[in-house]
């Protein structure tokens, strides 16, 4: 079936912005989620897909620093705007700390939920370099993991705190 050019970009959206350091344009329909936009668009399967509801936090992603879930955030909203993802935090030789800490700490087991917990947590100790368990507790309180029932990754983020503050000290 012919594609009608005109009809194509009358409904859709000049979508330009970065996306973990790489500027990217793209027509989107003006309803498309970011999630899907990452995912199916871009290819960036790293976030997940999860409850679509804004409820489980699988989908989380960062937009100009802070976390947002992408399943309920339009794409088009994000114009001109940086965003990170799971696959721009650190290489698999070179762990960003976040990544390195909950690998030392078990926190993950199947890791579905690891994507959203990482950037929260990433967030999180941009804000608080030295958080208490009930800040780490209240920071990750929008993402779900139903396997390690939270512990280690309540250790996991105490030893990124740590790794963090170093890496950032070294890099000073
Ligand atoms: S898939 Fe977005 S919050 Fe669950
Ligand atoms: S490790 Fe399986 S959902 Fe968190």
């Amino acid at each position: 079936m012919a594609v009608d050019m005109q009809e194509l970009v009358e409904d859709s959206v000049l979508l330009q912005c970065r996306v973990n350091e790489t500027p990217c344009e793209e027509f989107i329909h003006p309803t498309t989620s970011l999630l899907d936009f990452l995912r199916e668009n871009l290819l960036l399967t790293g976030t997940h897909m999860g409850c679509m509801t804004g409820h489980c936090g699988a989908c989380t992603v960062m937009v100009d620093g802070s976390i947002v879930k992408s399943c309920i955030t339009l794409a088009a909203s994000v114009q001109r705007k940086k965003i990170s993802t799971i696959e721009g935090l650190g290489e698999k030789e070179s762990l960003h700390p976040v990544q390195a800490a909950f690998c030392e700490e078990s926190g993950f087991q199947c890791a579905y939920c690891a994507p959203g917990m990482l950037l929260s947590t990433v967030e999180l100790l941009n804000e608080t370099p030295d958080p208490s368990d009930a800040e780490i507790r209240s920071a990750l309180s929008g993402n779900l993991c139903r396997c390690t029932g939270y512990q280690s990754i309540v250790r996991a983020v105490r030893t990124a705190a740590k790794l963090y503050t170093a890496d950032k000290e070294t890099q000073e």
